[in-house]
């Protein structure tokens, strides 16, 4: 859709020729958090609008498929907050923002019915509840879930609700820049990506809600859009981002054709009784399992399957424990030699389940593995390994309001840090965005509205905005785009990945700044019509300092812990590690990032007493 101009938004040219806009509150990104932000602040009755960089309704929240985690208590009554709120935070390894994991535990289960009333149609229950089903690290089946297909319907739902009640979407529109007035946001700049013409939208809340970085690494479930624009827009606003060495790789994505490679598959495989095996057919997960967790008797398989598989005395499988933990273990086998023909390992939910069930409630892994890698997932297993998926870190936010370090500018949903600790469990994605995307609509829209002055988009950071954007149009022969990306996503991938090591994240830095100096004289040639080597150069400058940020914590955080494992440093410190975030910001120069440590906020005594079991 594109954007049409109304009678209340206030459009008008200025004298250099440049489209303007105003409204109260613009929302940067159309995934499940940013149309739950801008349904809350219009709501609220902000002018509101959202820009997304790419068609309406094409979000990585598509790839959350297994389910919406809730606290409902449909399927288990013992299920309850406190409950998901300790699971959360032991995924997390307990680095979580207490009082995000708190909010999100307490508040999900209302989310749900909310997405419900607005038309979201999910599985149902025997009984005619909503349907919910098994993920790692949940001690309860608690995935309100439609099919696998439950991050589709969440954002046709949110969607149809955005275009209903009138929200302006400007659709194919970049963000490069967040406009200041003084210490305040004061609109964003852009440019639509089929005329490559500019735009700047003057408003006094901006909400980032642009999802992850996966883009920075070459094996990735994230598609082309997801190159961290949000996370570097903070930092270049004077915002700090946290928790940014914890990169989570899903356990299973897919290994074959190559066009494929990253494509995700789905968790719910596991959670409807998907089992994973190495090149000899052993059933591996059996070897990882933690100490404290090993069956009591088991002298088979059969019967530690048996043992494992005892929801009333929470015992879980193994391919159920958390994705940190199953990552490892499929990476530790691919490098002992037990992998599959294309460099994975098998998942095999063929000989667990029959095939009616199988593409009952697995209808999209069906077609998907059908379709796309000529494999029947009824009659074989398929091939699946680690796919970067999402990042734990993110804007430094207020837990109850969302809002970052700079007055005016909220962040919700992946681009957010501090809900998920160091390791998010499944499923968890999309309750938070719901959660926090409410939030922070509804605390920018009041912000918006207690202003007795607005702040103003001055001339100068619009020509500024212009001028940094062409840019690359500038110089000759530089290096192209593509190369630099290129190079960055090997790195990140080889150095910065599952395992690291002090020597690789020094390597890769040392890459970084090279790419770095190598992207500050990189050109593009043509106009800006549909110009995609354009797009590329201006989504890399992103990505750059994102990845910077990234290895520089991982550097930094000498101990293993969640999304984040150091060969040289494998155990967990509690003493040290354990109470403290890294904080990044833009340093002095604006060109590279400095970390400093945090302590972590203090959790409440009532709520500390969850963790004395
Ligand atoms: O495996 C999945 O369906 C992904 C869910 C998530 O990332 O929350």
């Amino acid at each position: 859709m594109r954007h049409e101009m109304t009678g209340n938004e206030m459009d008008y040219y200025s004298e250099g020729g440049i489209e303007r806009h105003r409204y109260d509150v613009v929302v940067v990104g159309a995934g499940g958090a940013g149309l739950r932000a801008a349904i809350a602040a219009h709501e609220a009755g902000a002018e509101t609008a959202i820009v997304c960089k790419s068609l309406l309704g094409k979000a990585h929240t598509v790839m959350a498929e297994g389910g919406i985690a809730a606290a409902m208590g449909n399927r288990w009554p013992e299920d309850n907050w406190e409950v998901h709120f300790r699971d959360t935070m032991r995924g997390g390894k307990m680095l979580n923002h207490w009082r995000m994991a708190q909010l999100h535990a307490q508040e999900a289960p209302e989310r749900v019915m909310e997405l419900e009333d607005w038309g979201a149609l999910f599985d149902r229950t025997e009984d005619g509840l909503i349907s919910q089903r098994d993920f790692g690290g949940h001690r309860y089946a608690r995935l309100a879930h439609v099919g696998d297909r439950t991050g589709l319907e969440m954002i046709r739902t949110l969607q149809q609700r955005a275009v209903q009640v009138g929200i302006d979407v400007f659709m194919e529109c970049t963000v490069t820049e967040l406009l200041k007035d003084g210490q305040r946001v004061s609109g964003v700049f852009g440019y639509w990506r089929e005329t490559g013409r500019f735009v700047a939208i003057e408003a006094p809340s901006v909400v980032l809600a642009t999802g992850g970085i996966g883009k920075s690494f070459k094996v990735t479930s994230n598609s082309w859009e997801y190159t961290g624009d949000g996370h570097a827009l903070a930092l270049r606003a004077g915002a700090s981002l946290i928790n940014m060495e914890f990169v989570q790789f899903h356990p299973t994505g897919m290994v074959w054709p190559p066009s494929v490679k990253g494509l995700l598959v789905t968790e719910s495989v596991r959670g409807d009784g998907g089992i994973l095996r190495n090149s000899e057919g052993k059933r591996f997960m059996f070897d990882y399992i933690p100490e404290f967790f090993k069956a009591e008797t088991a002298d088979t398989e059969e019967e530690a399957d048996r043992w494992y598989d005892d929801k009333k005395n929470n015992r879980r499988p193994p391919e159920l424990l958390p994705r940190d933990e199953v990552a490892r273990a499929i990476n530790s086998e691919i490098k002992a030699g037990r992998g599959s023909p294309h460099g994975g390992v098998f998942l095999d939910i063929a000989s667990r389940r029959d095939a009616d069930y199988i593409r009952k409630r697995l209808p999209s892994m069906y077609h998907q593995f059908k379709e796309l890698a000529d494999v029947d997932i009824t009659a074989e297993p398929m091939e699946i390994g680690p796919t970067c998926h999402y990042v734990m870190g993110g804007v430094e936010v207020d837990p109850d309001t969302q809002q970052s370090a700079v007055t005016g500018l909220y962040a919700a949903g992946e681009v957010s840090g501090g809900m998920h600790g160091s390791n998010r469990l499944g499923g968890n994605s999309l309750s938070d965005l719901l959660v926090f995307g409410r939030r922070a609509g509804e605390a920018a829209a009041a912000y918006a509205a207690g202003l007795a002055e607005r702040p103003v988009v001055s001339d100068e950071d619009v020509r500024a905005g212009e001028w940094s954007a062409v840019a690359p149009f500038n110089v000759e022969g530089g290096d192209n785009p593509y190369t630099i990306q290129q190079d960055l996503q090997e790195a990140m991938n080889d150095l910065v990945g599952i395992i690291r090591t002090a020597e690789e994240l020094e390597q890769a830095l040392k890459t970084i700044q090279g790419l770095k100096e190598r992207a500050a004289t990189m050109g593009v040639t043509g106009h800006r019509q549909y110009n995609p080597g354009w797009h590329l150069a201006l989504d890399l400058r992103n990505m750059l300092v994102v990845s910077e940020a990234i290895a520089k914590a991982a550097l930094a955080r000498r101990e293993s812990r969640g999304g984040h494992t150091r060969d040289d440093f494998p155990m967990t410190d509690h003493e040290y590690w354990g109470t403290r975030n890294l904080v990044v910001r833009l340093d002095e120069a604006g060109t590279g990032v400095t970390l400093t440590e945090q302590s972590l906020p203090q959790m409440p005594d009532e709520l500390k007493t969850y963790f004395e079991e």
